[in-house]
């Protein structure tokens, strides 16, 4: 795969051959990584879904991943990331899409979410495909930063994302 080409990517269910290449992408990522217990934790529940975002030549190299709950009442999205090498190209956005396209088909009403209120990379996302926020948690995170808690209706998601 070359860096300066875009990879084509499919999305697949991880495995745990894939955590070692997203622990590499989390300590990345945040300031408070996830450990790769947590990552085992939630592919045992049977309501969470953690996908990854392979390209298409190996299926091997993992670009992204999104961790999600899927519940009757909602959708909560616990983690998206993009490898740093591949950020801007749309694959935060396909990502996204995966969660969306199983609130429409799972007829779940509504997806929620927290962000840092400083991420302004992953606000954007969030806000270009219509999430809105609906409260602030103060403090939430151990740095005293507060977290925004942003939803969508899935039926308000663009059509193109459903
Ligand atoms: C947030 C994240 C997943 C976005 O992934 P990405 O693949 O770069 O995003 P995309 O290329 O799909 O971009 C989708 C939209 O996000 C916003 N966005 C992404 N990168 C941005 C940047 N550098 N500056 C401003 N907006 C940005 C834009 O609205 C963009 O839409 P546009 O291309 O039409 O302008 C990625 O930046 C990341 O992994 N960040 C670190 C982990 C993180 O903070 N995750 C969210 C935790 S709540």
């Amino acid at each position: 795969m070359s860096t300066h080409s875009e990879p084509s990517v499919s999305l697949r269910p991880a495995v745990t051959d894939d955590l070692k290449q997203i622990m590499e992408i989390e300590v990345q990522s945040y300031p408070e990584p996830w450990k790769k217990t947590h990552f085992l934790d939630e592919m045992q529940k049977s309501y969470a879904r953690l996908l990854v975002l392979t390209d298409d030549d190996t299926d091997m190299i993992v670009i992204g991943y999104i961790v999600y709950w899927v519940q009757s009442s909602g959708i909560s999205l616990l983690n998206v990331t993009v490898d740093p090498k591949w950020r801007g190209f749309g694959f935060g956005m396909k990502l996204m899409q995966a969660m969306i396209k199983e609130a429409v088909h799972e007829d779940i009403p509504r997806i929620v979410l927290e962000v840092r209120e400083g991420n302004s990379h992953a606000i954007a996302l969030y806000r270009g495909i219509g999430f809105q926020v609906t409260h602030t948690r103060k403090s939430f995170y151990s740095n005293g930063e507060n977290a925004l808690v942003m939803e969508i209706k899935t039926s308000d998601a663009p059509t193109t994302l459903q």
